[in-house]
């Protein structure tokens, strides 16, 4: 029997007393037989697995065994609970007498924990675009919990001009078995499956993981939410999520919260998104009433889309409709709610960014209320950016960068700081990593530091 655990091991939405552990078998990743995601006959497959403090796992803390399934192409989700708050613990499975690759994962902190958090953020990677090299950096530095904005996948047929090439199936994902397949696909590289086993995830969607720009239930046809169901499946058959999809809905807006750190507020900005809403009435009250009653230094708001104004010189459009530039009357209700120690998480735009929230971005002496932080690309080729230019129309932006990466943070009591990391190229494996920029704020404004210029 081939090796089922081809697609690696995962951990995710941490607690203080428990994580979400991961794998989805496949002896065949790259099978396009429909009937057989992953290579896998369609029956049940017992799967034990084990939770321990150490990587060699002497001292055993859990253990159990469940089925996978194939109405769920054979993934696993085990939820373990009844752990130590702030503390590394170590996975593993067994399946078909195969033994997994080892994951590190680790508990949210203590609920009066004031502790500094290590956080990382990454988004957009396109598979043929380019080497995951930034993932394999990332996972080297074993933060607390990775953050995920969006674009895991991309559903679209084969890109010009490939890096590598996407391999069975490379039309455009319609259907489950096809985003069943690109899921895999983009699992087959080692340095995703890397970052996956080095640190529990926190992952928030864009459109890529269903269709270009959607939004809500598209057409409303039954092919595009036949369509949505689908993705949405794949999604968290691939994904350590807490729950699962229902009726075609997925719930994923939600709060994972680290002592009195971090909040992090997770943003569905395409499910719930209407005609005048980005997230719909019941996630915005959701949202507004925790950032006017979070305990919490850090507020975070983690979604994929560029938040402060941006505004594009040149011919129309100059903002973005898909954007938060789209929606800015539930934009100005969020800064608004006037939480202290706002923080936005961001990426779409294939190009790094940096910049301070404004009571009204229009006057640049008005208040600042928060601070954006906009990831680049793990792979995906940037747009053409006149950056100077942009910023020089935006005061509120502060810095620009078009290489890939990802971001490396560290939020404590005193200050947030924010590291740019980004990698030579991507055409080729083995780039090095350089801190491009680091930027450090205590609430009020973004002081750059330590920023090498091209
Ligand atoms: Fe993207």
């Amino acid at each position: 029997m081939a090796d089922p655990f081809t697609l690696g091991v995962a951990s995710g939405e941490p607690l203080p007393d428990g994580v979400m552990l991961w794998t989805r078998l496949a002896a065949d990743p790259l099978s396009d037989d429909p009937r057989r995601p992953g290579g896998m006959a369609q029956r049940a497959v017992e799967v034990r697995w084990q939770l321990a403090e150490d990587d060699r796992f002497t001292r055993g803390v859990r253990q159990g065994t469940l089925q996978a399934l194939p109405i769920w192409a054979h993934s696993v989700h085990v939820r373990v609970a009844g752990l130590a708050p702030g503390t590394d613990y170590f996975y593993r499975f067994m399946a078909n007498g195969a033994l997994s690759p080892v994951g590190r994962t680790r508990t949210a902190d203590d609920p009066a924990s004031t502790r500094p958090v290590r956080f990382a953020v990454a988004n957009c990677q396109r598979y043929e675009h380019g080497f995951y090299t930034a993932y394999r950096h990332l996972a080297a530095e074993r933060p607390d919990v990775v953050i995920h904005v969006g674009d895991y996948i991309y559903e679209s047929g084969e890109a010009a001009d490939p890096v590598r090439p996407l391999g069975p199936v490379s039309g455009q994902a319609i259907r489950l078995h096809e985003y069943r397949l690109r899921y895999a696909r983009y699992r087959t590289d080692p340095d995703l499956r890397a970052a996956h086993a080095a640190a529990p995830w926190v992952p928030t969607w864009d459109d890529h993981e269903v269709a270009d720009n959607y939004r809500g239930r598209g057409d409303g046809s039954q092919a595009f939410l036949r369509r949505r169901a689908a993705a949405y499946q794949a999604y968290y058959e691939n994904q350590p999520l807490r729950v699962r999809p229902r009726n075609g809905n997925l719930q994923m807006y939600r709060r994972r919260t680290y002592g009195v750190v971090a909040d992090f507020m997770v943003l569905d900005v395409r499910q719930y998104r209407t005609a005048g809403t980005m997230l719909g009435a019941g996630q915005e009250q959701w949202l507004l009433s925790r950032l006017r009653t979070s305990p919490v230094r850090w507020r975070v708001l983690v979604q994929p889309l560029f938040f402060a104004r941006r505004f594009v010189p040149g011919p129309a459009p100059n903002l973005r409709t898909d954007s938060w530039d789209g929606h800015p009357g539930q934009r100005a209700r969020i800064l608004a709610a006037n939480a202290p120690g706002l923080v936005v998480l961001s990426g779409d735009v294939h190009n790094a960014w940096a910049g301070e929230l404004k009571a009204d971005f229009l006057d640049p002496a008005s208040a600042t209320v928060g601070v954006e932080f906009v990831g680049s690309s793990i792979s995906s080729r940037p747009p053409r950016t006149d950056g100077p230019a942009v910023l020089a129309a935006n005061p509120h932006l502060t810095f620009f960068d078009d290489r890939r990466g990802y971001l490396s943070g560290v939020m404590s009591p005193e200050e947030l700081r924010v590291a740019y990391r980004a990698v030579d190229f991507v055409d080729e494996e083995g780039s090095p990593v350089r801190t491009v920029a680091e930027f450090v704020t205590m609430g009020s404004g973004l002081t750059s530091e330590n920023t090498s210029s091209k």
